[in-house]
This record gives structure tokens, sequence and C-alpha cells, in this order.
């Protein structure tokens, strides 16, 4: 079923409506991130819940924000046509409302990043170098994302929904060469937060699909209400203020000038 906006596809209804059960938990020191079930009618899909209760304090996001940033995120990816986020949802759980999202399986982070020993070699064509590192031997080496649409189209979303952790392991290629993004939490501050791995677009001139893209997020009412029910009247303002920038300057943003433009870690 497709078509309005109102149509709700399989994935959807389960995750809404199936009998939700855990089964293990991803996480030690962070949020309560829970792997779960859910099963409707006797069809069931992994899925990760996130317990709005169980989300750690930070000092620089609200308390009891972070599920609403992450079904933005979704809501974001969603009416600009990108299907960067696996399906994601609100609902009640085992340990109160969170959010829900669907298990994304068999994903392959070798697509994605990569560290690279020479950059001369040919190995090195179609990755993007990010960041010195040493491996364990001692040697140095570099880091590396994959250059094309699919972390382009992520590191654009990233710009526009604020992302301040973008690893590497937040991003889950799939085999026929498209690239999900998860872990949305940290996303919308009203300040420019902006710290991914994926800075190998940088300065990059728009073109002229995204630009379009970008003015149908900037347009759309329906996102706009959505987004207003889930971010503060300044973040709201700020998601509109990036998207307006990204179209001033025609191009990526860059690393200059920020204090800590790579997550830590990195991977
Ligand atoms: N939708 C998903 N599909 C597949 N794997 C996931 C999904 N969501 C999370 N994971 C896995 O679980 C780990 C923890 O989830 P994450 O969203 O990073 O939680 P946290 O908010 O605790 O950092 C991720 O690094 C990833 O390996
Ligand atoms: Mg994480």
């Amino acid at each position: 079923m497709d078509g309005g906006p109102d149509a709700m596809n399989g994935i959807e209804r389960l995750l809404r409506g199936g009998e939700l059960t855990v089964e293990g938990r991803l996480t030690e020191a962070s949020n309560a991130t829970l792997y779960c079930r859910v099963e409707l009618d006797g069809a069931s899909v992994a899925c990760v819940y996130k317990p709005v209760a169980g989300e750690r304090p930070l000092h620089d996001f609200p308390d009891g924000t972070l599920a609403a940033r992450e079904l933005a995120a979704y809501a974001v990816s969603e009416a600009a046509g990108w299907r960067i986020v696996p399906c994601t949802i609100e609902r009640d759980g085992p340990f109160g409302r969170g959010m829900v999202q669907q298990w994304i399986e068999d994903t392959d982070l070798s697509g994605a990043v990569t560290v690279l020993k020479d950059l001369r070699s040919q190995d090195a064509e179609d990755w993007c170098p990010v960041l010195a590192v040493q491996l364990s031997d001692g040697s140095d080496a570099v880091l590396a994302h994959r250059d094309g649409p699919a972390l382009r189209r992520i590191a654009l979303f990233d710009v526009v929904v604020n992302n301040a952790d973008r690893k590497g392991g937040h991003l889950l290629p799939l085999a026929d060469g498209t690239v999900l993004g998860i872990d949305h939490g940290l996303t919308f501050h009203a300040e420019d937060k902006l710290r991914t791995l994926l800075w190998g677009f940088a300065d990059r001139e728009l073109e002229p699909v995204e630009r379009a893209e970008l003015e149908k997020l900037r347009d759309d009412e329906q996102l706009a209400g959505r987004l207003a029910e889930l971010l503060t009247r300044a973040e709201l303002a700020a998601f509109r203020e990036r998207i307006e920038e990204l179209l001033a300057v025609g191009a990526l943003p860059g690393p200059d000038g920020r204090m800590r433009p790579v997550p830590w870690p990195p991977v």
C-alpha cells in the first residue's frame, strides 16, 4: 500500500501494533538501547527500542528528548525522499514510551569505512581520507570513508539535521550499495554541533537534485507540523536556517574552524 500520506507499510504496521518482546540489551554504558522483536498475526520483525526513561542525561541536550530527535530525523529522511533512516515510530513498551526502529540485518561496515595504509595505492581510489590513525603495530594509516552518492546523501542529511554523532558504526551499508544511517538522538540542537566522519564531501558544490531536495524540505508544511510536535521552536527555526544557509552557500560545509569535527571514537 502506498500513495496517501496516511498509508502505512507492513513494517510500520508491525512496529506500531505488534507485541513487543525485549530480547537483549545493545549497549552497556550509554542509553538503554534494547534489541527487541515485535509480533503481529504470525508475522514478526526485529527492532531497536529506546525507552525515553532509559536515556542517559547529557550536558548539552535536554533530558528526555533523544527519542523525539530520532523521530524527527526519520521524518526529515522520509520527507526528502532520502530513505536513510530505517522505519522509526513512537510507542509504548515494557519500559514506557520510546522510539522503536526496524532492525537492519546483513550490513557490512567495510562498504562504508576503511583504513588505508597507502594513499597512492589503487585501493585508495573511491575513498575519502579523513583522519590519521596509528595501527596496533605502530604504523601510520588513514581512516577513510567511501566516496559516492550513498554516503554523500547521508552527509547532506547530517548537515540538515545537525548530527552531532555520525560515527562510522552508525552507517549501515547494504549489499545493493545503499547505505542507511542510525542513532540520531544527538540531532537538531539549535547550535551548530555537526560532528561526523563524512568530511570527504566538504566544499563539494550542491547538485541540482540536492537543491531541489532542500527546497522541498524547506517548503514542506506537513513536515514542519510534525517537527513542531517533536522539537522546540528554536530548534525548528535553526533547522530552517541550516537549509537556507546550505542553499545560499551552495556547497557542503567543511571541518575547518570547528572545535571537535570528528566524533570519538570515530567508528
Ligand atoms: N536499526 C538498526 N539496525 C541494525 N543495527 C542497529 C540498529 N540500531 C542500532 N543498531 C546497532 O546497535 C548499536 C547501538 O545502537 P545505537 O543506536 O548506536 O544506540 P545508542 O543510542 O545507545 O548509542 C549500533 O551501533 C548498531 O550496531
Ligand atoms: Mg550509538
